[in-house]
């Protein structure tokens, strides 16, 4: 089918080429938006309807909407970079799209199909292309979302919603960039347990992650280091991130998908490069115990955290209530410099995509 499911009507007060050149010369994370969103309804009638891609504005919504009452609400994050020949990439989208329907699912809220996911994010990205930072480390950081509209306050799944995707373009994560962090482990507080909603992406959980966060922030750290629910004792993931540790063995471990974390892209991706430059890959339980003993015994020489918003960054020092210790030599290692490399060269196009991770979105470039 060729027909478009997307009415485009481009904003006719965009911001003008000076300020953005300005805006994007050092956009931090998620604090600039582009000129426009894409949106689309669902109504359990109707279906999805209603596409649109158009000025960027505040949605009015019923102040009843389940949304603001349940939290029924799931998103996504991936980018669109600008590759070394000029091109414009979406990396691996598909899993987004596929990790947004089990969301969704879990949810209890209807599947978006891939195909109107990604031409959502094809048309905004094709209209707000100039909005893609090319400096070192710089992407167009895209952010689709799902929320629950209808205007009821009986608890059950809404009959109404609206998917919305905006873009912003973003520099490093952190504000010292791929400089190792440093990570707050949380004994107070979980993420995530058995039959919870660890694995979605949904608002609630990094609702519930907060006070945990504001803690690592109190004790001068980057980011929570959450683990299992049940024993305390196995690390899980970051409140953003998911964690990998390197041994001096060359051995790189991961916790499982147990269901209680997100299924990370980054982290799928990791596992098949690294086994490809002969690294022995385990997903595995791995304990705060062990990681302490292995650090100070040296057996442990690396540890870092990835996501899309964070890419690859080396964890320097690990902190609890009680102390803290290094990993290494608390700078970034070997290992997890040539992972990042490597990932940022497949999706900067520098380095051969042999995994067809890449997604080509074709700018047409207006006449005259
Ligand atoms: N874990 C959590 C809790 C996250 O928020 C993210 C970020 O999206 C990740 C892991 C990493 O997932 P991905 O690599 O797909 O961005
Ligand atoms: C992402 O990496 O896309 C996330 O959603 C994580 C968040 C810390 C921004």
């Amino acid at each position: 089918m060729s027909e478009k499911s997307f009415v485009i009507t481009p904003t006719e007060h965009p911001v003008s080429d000076a300020d953005r050149a300005r805006l994007l010369e050092h956009p931090g994370f998620g604090a600039v938006f582009s000129d426009h969103m894409a949106t689309l309804k669902w109504t359990s009638d109707k279906g999805w309807h209603d596409g649109l891609v158009g000025p960027r504005r505040p949605f009015q919504i019923d102040p009843a909407a389940a949304v603001l009452h349940y939290g029924q609400e799931i998103f996504e994050g991936m980018k669109a970079y600008q590759t070394q020949n000029g091109g414009v990439v979406l990396f691996r989208p598909e899993a987004n799209a596929k990790r947004f329907g089990r969301s969704a699912e879990r949810l209890a809220m209807p599947v978006l199909p891939t195909e109107l996911f990604i031409e959502a994010i094809e048309e905004l990205v094709r209209l707000d292309h100039e909005w893609i930072p090319t400096s070192e480390g710089a992407s167009l950081y895209l952010r689709p979302f799902l929320f629950a509209t209808e205007a009821f306050l009986g608890v059950r799944p809404s009959r109404e919603f609206t998917f919305c995707v905006l873009a912003s373009p973003v520099g490093p994560y952190f504000s010292g960039g791929q400089k190792p962090i440093t990570v707050w482990v949380s004994k107070d507080y979980i993420r995530a347990a058995s039959g919870g909603t660890g694995a979605a992406k949904c608002g609630g959980n990094y609702a519930a992650g907060l006070l945990a966060q504001a803690q690592a922030y109190d004790h001068g750290c980057d980011q929570v280091v959450f683990l299992d629910a049940v024993e305390r004792r196995w690390i899980e993931e970051l409140g953003g991130m998911n964690v990998f540790f390197v041994t001096k063995d060359g051995k790189l471990m991961t916790p499982p998908l147990s269901g209680t974390i997100l299924e990370g892209i980054t982290r799928d991706s990791i596992l098949k490069l690294a086994a490809e430059q002969g690294l022995t890959v385990q997903e595995t339980p791995y304990s705060y115990e062990q990681w302490k003993l292995d650090a100070a015994s040296g057996v442990l020489t690396e540890a870092f955290a990835c996501g899309t918003a964070a890419v690859i960054v080396p964890i320097g020092v690990v902190r609890d209530a009680a102390g803290e210790f290094t990993i290494g030599n608390g700078a970034a290692g070997p290992v997890t410099e040539t992972l990042y490399h490597r990932l940022v060269n497949i999706q900067r196009g520098v380095e051969a995509d042999t995994h067809e991770w890449l997604h080509k979105i074709e700018i047409l470039q207006p006449v005259g």
